[in-house]
């Protein structure tokens, strides 16, 4: 058995003439969390929307738990177990916490015909152990959350990656737009991920964080991946350096 889960291998894509992103060998495995810096434009978020099926890629291979995958869409990606914050937050405005937690996996409690019945109370349930579990306190679950201010949205969006036990979870800039507070319990979610060994994609720009949280950092320019550091080789300015190209990754052979 491999401890791999996620690998690629050349991926690549091109938006027309932007290379958006160029050959990057990547590679994570069980349990680890890696942080993917680079400055706006890099590449990062072009990166997650090739691994998640949400563009399909100019070129390249992806090996998800064992074996290549081609995802059609983000439903498929999570279907397979990858649970995925996008940067522009994919919440369904008018439905309500819960339901926004379930979309794409519903709790049914039959089927008559064509129609499913969901069990409502199970979702709630559900619901409020998973908030429980991650300190994010959202005043009214039935709030549709076109209501709720943009950090409660966020919340919700990343106690989604806690309630499910996912084989991978992706976070791309998920304390952006957050204040002190939330973005100190989307840091104990993160935390909570590493001892429950379930591995993380993080991609931050915010340097006190990701040298808190993971075990590696990847930086992206332009397109490519230029380096591969593990945190205890590395210091904030040496990852700066590498963003900014005033560090090249010549030396740099490729993840892993
Ligand atoms: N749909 C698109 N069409 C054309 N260019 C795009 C598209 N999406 C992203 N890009 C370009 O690809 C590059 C990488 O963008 P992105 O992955 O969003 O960077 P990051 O997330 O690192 O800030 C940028 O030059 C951006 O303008
Ligand atoms: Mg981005």
């Amino acid at each position: 058995m491999t401890n791999v889960i996620l690998k690629t291998e050349d991926l690549t894509k091109h938006y027309g003439g932007v290379h958006a992103l160029e050959s990057a060998n990547f590679e994570l495995r069980k349990g680890e969390h890696v942080a993917i810096m680079g400055d706006n434009g890099a590449g990062k978020s072009t990166f997650v929307r090739q691994i998640t099926g949400v563009e399909q890629r100019t070129r390249g291979k992806i090996i998800f738990d064992g074996r290549e995958v081609n995802f059609a869409g983000p439903l498929d990606a999570r279907e397979a177990g990858i649970e995925t914050v996008f940067q522009n937050l994919a919440l369904a405005d008018d439905l309500d916490v819960p339901s926004n937690l379930f979309l794409g996996r519903e709790m049914v409690l039959f089927n008559l015909g064509p129609f499913s019945i969901l069990d409502m109370k199970g979702m709630r349930r559900a619901t409020e152990e998973g908030l429980k579990r991650t300190a994010v306190k959202i005043p009214n679950l039935n709030n549709a959350i076109r209501n709720m201010s943009g950090g409660q949205r966020q919340c919700v969006a990343i106690a989604r990656t806690a309630t499910f036990h996912s084989k991978l979870t992706i976070m791309d800039e998920p304390t952006a737009a957050l204040g002190v507070q939330e973005t100190a319990q989307v840091e104990n979610i993160i935390r909570t991920l590493k001892e429950a060994g379930e591995p993380l994609i993080l991609i931050s720009h915010n340097m006190r964080q990701v040298f808190d949280l993971v075990d590696r950092i990847v930086v992206f320019r332009r397109g490519r991946m230029v380096a591969n550091l593990s945190k205890n080789e590395t210091d904030g300015q040496d990852v700066v350096a590498y963003i900014t190209g005033a560090k090249t990754g010549a030396e740099f052979e490729g993840a892993a």
